[in-house]
């Protein structure tokens, strides 16, 4: 791919996963605009990140914030969707269905309204791409919550493979992964949780940011790759 020629908007790109991403499709090239709600956040984010790089503060559970964005942006080429919610996670017989309620309002809805807001600016063989969790596909105590969110995004990847093609849909699916995602959680937290994952990973290491980004690129690269969603996540799965 030619991504000289490339205009990639990558929602949640101020952190983690989606900046990761932001950095690696600007090295390639492309002309990158990366959307998180906090200003600031986003200058200090992408202060060192050199190629066609612009942000954008814009809150993407705002319906009418995400079309007036998408419609001043001229033809897109990628849309990447890292936007995170975070809450949901624990014990079933415990679980906070509420807090589960803000986890899909933070999550799942904002992914869909970005997802459909950008399509009439999407170009018709370009991609669309999600970023889900293994949570979706791996049965571990205390994430029943979090994978039904991202379970029910994978499960609509398929379907809008076909409903929106030539468009191609598709998700990378991540395992445990070291972002300022974990900070929302006691540090004790992570760190016992990122010394299991040294010890059990098939890979023996925890996820990096850039090895998701790498997964994404690939999908955004390779134009025989639609429908699917590919796990990232050091063999997390086969445990
Ligand atoms: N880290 C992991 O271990 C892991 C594992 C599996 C799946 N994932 C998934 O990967 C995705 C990215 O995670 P991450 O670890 O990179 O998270 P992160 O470091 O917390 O980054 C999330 C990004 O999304 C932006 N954002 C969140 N809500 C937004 C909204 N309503 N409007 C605009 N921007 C918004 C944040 O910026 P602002 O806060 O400034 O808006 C930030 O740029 C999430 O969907 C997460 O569920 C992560």
């Amino acid at each position: 791919m030619d991504w000289q020629n490339q205009k990639v908007v990558v929602l949640g790109g101020s952190s983690g996963i989606g900046l990761a991403t932001v950095k690696r499709l600007a090295a390639a090239g492309a002309s990158v605009v990366a959307v998180g709600r906090e200003r600031a956040r986003l200058d200090d984010a992408l202060r060192d990140v050199g190629g066609q790089v612009t942000g954008e503060a814009l809150d993407c559970t705002d319906r009418a914030a995400l079309e007036r964005f998408f419609g001043g942006l001229g033809r897109v080429d990628h849309l990447v969707i890292t936007l995170s919610g975070g809450e949901g996670a624990g014990p079933f017989a415990e679980l906070d269905l509420a807090a589960l309620r803000r986890g899909f309002e933070a999550k799942f809805w904002p992914q869909l309204e970005a997802a459909q807001s950008a399509l009439p600016t999407l170009r018709r063989d370009g991609s669309l791409t999600f970023l889900t969790a293994i949570s979706a596909r791996i049965a571990n105590p205390g994430t029943a919550g979090l994978g039904a969110i991202n379970g029910a995004l994978e499960s609509m990847i398929g379907t809008l493979a076909r409903e929106l093609a030539p468009l191609r849909v598709n998700a990378v699916s991540p395992g445990v992964v070291d972002t300022p995602w974990w900070d929302r959680f006691p540090a004790s937290v992570k760190t016992e949780l990122f010394r299991q994952q040294r010890e059990t990973l098939p890979v023996r290491r925890v996820g990096q940011a850039d090895d998701v980004a790498h997964a994404l690129q690939f999908l955004l690269e390779n134009a025989f790759m639609t429908g699917a969603v590919i796990e990232c996540d050091g063999g997390l799965r086969l445990l």
